[in-house]
């Protein structure tokens, strides 16, 4: 009974020291026991195991010395303290799965997203690249510290999606195609390709004003966060090529997503080694930028954005059984007069857990007057049956083990 006492004691001193407890809405999914075997789970989970024991040792006792209990031999334990010890273990273990919620990272939509050296993460128009238990996260690195005329890429990496460590700027490039002081290098995406064992790179490259160049660059490297060489743009299937986007599928065949201002939007096959864009899959002809697919429970589910540069506008989904198409018509992800919380798409994440699959909308809130400071919004997508909704952004959790999201209580 002492070990028990002493195991509650230790949960009260320990949370009152977790004063931004995370609360667990009712009705919205816990973590499960043994979820996550993360340091801040481990405090939980050693708890628990602390409760455990002391209720076996409890156990062993009575079994030993059925009159243990007795006080002095003649009064014995009343029926209801026995209850009484099961509700304070079920209290217990409940309070060790919240305490475990509490701690785990929150994702806040929005605000700066402060990386391992405190500074917020440079990581705009971006994309993710899942490496066995490790995501790395590539996108325009707008620091006010860059060299002028330089074009940087940054890649960060994360074992939980919420905490991020910047790991180098792959890219810092000078006007590889003279394209002028102001050019441009926008949304990369890095694809690992196993084969080749090469990391690729694909870019948005332009000149700025009208965006004539209209190109993809390529870049490379044999390690993911090492410093990406430029190879090579081109128009992929001659077709001009603004916003891309990246998606592979299942299978693991990469696609680019690429803006053609004339006729739309178009879903391309990668040639083997990655290096170039071999075949045309689809063409939606919806003038829509920011592309970003997912494959959910047998339904393709693509989002883009209109065209209004910077300015954010109700970005739109479609869903198709085949990426070929047909794709269905086009409706709004969140409220239109919401314009995407201020956001505009740039990918969809699916991590699958042991529980639940959780797709992560991926956006991006620019502030054209100070490009360093655009924030980011992340949040878990109401998706299926053909349907894709973006909730009101709100801070959340997410258990990678189980895929499951926890949002925080207003
Ligand atoms: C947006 C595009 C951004 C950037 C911007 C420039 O439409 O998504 O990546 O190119 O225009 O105005």
């Amino acid at each position: 009974m002492k070990r028990l006492i002493l195991a509650l004691a230790t949960l009260k001193r320990r949370k009152r020291r977790a004063p931004n407890a995370f609360d667990c809405n009712v009705g919205s999914l816990c973590p499960s026991p043994g979820a996550r075997p993360s340091g801040r789970f481990n405090l939980a989970n050693s708890l628990t195991k602390r409760l455990i024991l002391a209720l076996a040792t409890l156990k062993r006792r009575k079994r030993r010395a059925p009159n243990a209990f007795d006080c002095g031999g003649s009064v014995k334990l009343h029926p209801l303290l026995s209850v009484c010890r099961l509700l304070a273990a079920l209290c217990f273990v409940a309070g060790g799965q919240l305490l475990a919620a509490a701690e785990m990272p929150v994702i806040r939509p929005g605000e700066l997203w402060p990386d391992n050296r405190g500074q917020h993460v440079e990581a705009h128009g971006g994309g993710i690249l899942k490496l066995a238990d490790t995501y790395y996260w590539f996108g325009e690195d707008r620091s006010e510290t860059n060299a002028r005329g330089t074009r940087c890429v940054a890649c960060y990496s994360s074992t939980n999606l919420a905490e991020w460590t910047f790991r180098n700027q792959v890219v810092h490039l000078t006007d590889p195609e003279n394209l002028g002081r102001s050019w441009v290098l926008e949304r990369p995406k890095v694809f690992y390709n196993a084969k080749t064992k090469k990391f690729v790179m694909y870019a948005h490259i332009d000149g700025l004003g009208q965006y004539r160049f209209a190109s993809v660059a390529v870049f490379t490297c044999d390690t993911v966060d090492g410093q990406y060489q430029y190879l090579k743009s081109f128009r992929p299937l001659n077709h001009e090529s603004r916003d891309i986007g990246q998606f592979v599928d299942d299978d693991g065949t990469a696609y680019l997503i690429f803006e053609d201002r004339p006729f739309g939007f178009r879903i391309a096959k990668l040639s083997d080694d990655y290096l170039t864009v071999e075949k045309e899959v689809c063409l939606i002809p919806k003038h829509m930028e920011g592309g970003a697919l997912v494959h959910y429970q047998g339904l393709y589910y693509v989002i883009g954005s209109a065209l209004t540069g910077w300015s954010p506008n109700p970005n739109q989904y479609a869903t198709a059984k085949s990426l070929a198409g047909p794709w269905s018509e086009f409706k709004d992800i969140a409220p239109p007069d919401k314009n995407t919380y201020g956001s505009q798409s740039t990918m969809m994440l699916k991590v699958t857990g042991t529980k639940t699959t959780t797709v992560i909308f991926m956006g991006d809130i620019w502030k054209p007057s100070l490009q360093s400071d655009s924030r980011y919004l992340w949040m878990p997508l109401q998706i299926g049956d053909g349907k894709l909704w973006l909730p009101e952004p709100q801070p959340w959790s997410l258990d990678l083990k189980t895929g499951e999201t926890i949002f925080k209580t207003p």
